[in-house]
């Protein structure tokens, strides 16, 4: 089995691949339910969390990540850094390579930063994207397979047959794209849900279906994703009012009373409660939200621990010894 050298986005990763980081991931969370909280595999190694746009989930699940396998971290935020002074990516990079940077988690404003950083060489080590741009965030859509996989198909441990809706500013996200290409390659059948002015040019050739109207056929899906609209990337308006898009295309206690029998409702967050996504939907049994937050750890942990020091076969031992 080969892991890639670096986390860009899901076309880094085969089937096979996102399945066993999925496996370990699970292992992990096994592990951590015990008595076992924190592995020795990266003691010594030091983990920069490179932070140039804000975060709240992914920064700090990184942060737990990396301290329950025992590496150092380092806590990197543009905002009142010499990044304010003009201090350039290469610069940034190249500075906190020599304070022995071991791996490197970029979340940048511009698409292409983290595939610019790790062709550029100025890292040494694994660089892994937390979110770039309108491109890709692919430790959130492994954490939000792994949390369908948990709910829907445990003991299948495969994600075929079941039917997955994405619904919202499909345009803007980052999450979409991810989920998208890694649900499909997981056997699930994608359906994104949007207006026409939020979904991107080219979409028809993705590996999904596309429907503009979410009550059409909410009732078939097994897993519904609602995304953030996305107001501070937007310069236009894409849609009359949030009162009418909400109409349209929020998760409400209405649509909440249409759902397949053990259907779940996922949101990557941050929410726009009462837009996207009411309160009675989020936190309603259906919701596994939270789970998801919890299990970015778990998935965290697995991409450091896989891309850091090697296969699979090397946790069993580790937990033995
Ligand atoms: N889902 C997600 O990326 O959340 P944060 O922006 O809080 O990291």
């Amino acid at each position: 089995m080969k892991f890639p050298r670096h986390l860009l986005s899901i076309g880094d990763l085969s089937r096979e691949s996102a399945t066993a980081l999925l496996d370990t991931a699970a292992e992990l969370a096994r592990i951590s339910d015990g008595q076992i909280k924190k592995l020795p595999t990266l003691r010594g190694r030091t983990v920069v969390n490179l932070f140039f746009e804000d975060s709240t989930r992914t920064r700090i699940s990184f942060e737990t990540a990396a301290k329950r396998l025992s590496a150092d971290v380092i806590n990197f935020v543009a905002k009142g850094s010499s990044v304010s002074k003009g201090e350039s990516l290469k610069d940034t990079a190249l500075t906190l390579q020599a304070m022995g940077a071991d791996a490197v988690i970029i979340r940048h404003h511009a698409s292409g930063a983290p595939q610019r950083l790790a062709d550029a060489g100025w890292i040494a080590g694994p660089v892994i994207n937390a979110g770039d741009g309108t491109h890709e965030h692919p430790t959130q859509a492994l954490l939000d397979a792994f949390t369908i996989r948990h709910h829907l198909a445990k003991d299948r441990g495969t994600l075929d047959g079941l039917e997955i809706a994405i619904v919202g500013d499909i345009l803007h996200s980052r999450v979409a794209r991810s989920n998208i290409f890694l649900l499909s390659m997981l056997g699930a059948k994608v359906t994104v849900i949007a207006p026409a002015t939020l979904l991107p040019v080219g979409i028809e050739s993705w590996p999904c279906s596309i429907s503009y109207d979410l009550d059409d056929s909410i009732e078939k899906f097994d897993a519904i994703m609602a995304l953030r609209i996305q107001r501070e990337r937007m310069e236009q308006a894409f849609f009359p009012s949030e009162r009418e898009y909400s109409r349209h295309y929020g998760l409400n206690g209405d649509r909440l009373s249409r759902l397949k029998s053990g259907a779940i409702l996922l949101h990557p967050g941050p929410m726009n409660r009462g837009v996207e996504i009411d309160a009675k939907s989020a936190d309603s049994v259906r919701s596994v939200i939270v789970d998801q937050v919890t299990n970015g750890v778990f998935v965290r942990m697995a991409v450091l621990y896989l891309l850091l020091s090697g296969s699979p076969a090397n946790l069993a031992e580790e937990v033995k010894g």
